[in-house]
């Protein structure tokens, strides 16, 4: 199966080694993939629709099950999707987080992560808010607080901020960033994006094809490569 990769870094929050994932139909969405990320911090894939990211970030989170290799991480994965309302559950903000709180707690203590997941993501005071009256930002935010407050330390984002206007796509990119640059516990997170513009805010960007992913540039290394030639170069 997929943990404790014999090969792989324990130093790494993620280390993935030659994954192969084919699904029922027979195609191979995963060729021998492989993924180290070398540090906590924001690390973004890009690729074109198809590639396998969605399928990469799948396994990362245990909803798939590779044919071949290993993932190794010390960390807690959760995934983040696209649109908030696959993730939230319950109808007000406060109960979507308290039932994804971990271990044995009191009530008091139960409250405590509650708020401080909400504070965390810039939404104290949302506690007793209905989830359906939450802006599409305020929603991917606590979708985020939800990850928080079942003490993930690996966040899978799969292009979560597709579906928000530019001022939401900012707070969240900018609340990852915070996340992934605390000076004492740094969060880890796999960003996937086709908004290139998210590269700039990123500690190392790779290019995903054909099911593999390949070696780590800068954001803005990303932004070249990917960006097309002005007019009449070829
Ligand atoms: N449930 C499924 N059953 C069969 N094939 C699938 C399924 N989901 C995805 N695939 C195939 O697996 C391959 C990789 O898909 P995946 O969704 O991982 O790509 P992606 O890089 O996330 O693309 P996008 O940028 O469009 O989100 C594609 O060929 C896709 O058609
Ligand atoms: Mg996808």
């Amino acid at each position: 199966m997929v943990q404790d990769a014999p090969t792989a870094c324990l130093a790494s929050p993620l280390v993935v080694e030659d994954l192969t994932f084919c699904w029922s139909t027979g195609h191979p969405a995963l060729r021998h993939c492989n993924l180290q990320i070398p540090r906590a911090g924001l690390w973004m894939l890009v690729g074109s629709n198809g590639s396998g990211k969605s399928t990469l970030l799948r396994c990362i989170a245990g909803l798939l099950q590779p044919q071949e290799g290993h993932i190794n991480t010390p960390l807690r994965p959760a995934l983040v999707f696209q649109n908030p309302d696959h993730q939230l559950l319950l109808p007000s903000c406060g109960s979507d987080l308290m039932i994804g709180l971990r271990g044995p707690m009191g009530t008091d203590q139960r409250q405590q992560a509650v708020l401080q997941a909400l504070g965390q993501v810039g939404l104290l005071g949302f506690e007793q808010r209905p989830i359906h009256t939450l802006s599409g930002g305020q929603k991917q935010r606590l979708a985020i607080a939800g990850t928080l407050a079942a003490q993930a330390d690996l966040l899978l984002l799969d292009e979560p901020t597709a579906l928000l206007d530019p001022e939401s796509q900012r707070e969240v990119l900018h609340l990852i960033r915070r996340l992934c640059s605390d000076p004492e516990q740094p969060l880890t997170a796999l960003w996937i994006t086709h908004r290139l513009e998210e590269l700039d805010l990123c500690d190392g960007a790779a290019l995903m094809q054909g099911g593999r992913v390949g070696p780590w540039c800068s954001g803005a290394g990303m932004r070249r490569q990917l960006a097309p030639l002005p007019e009449g170069q070829s």
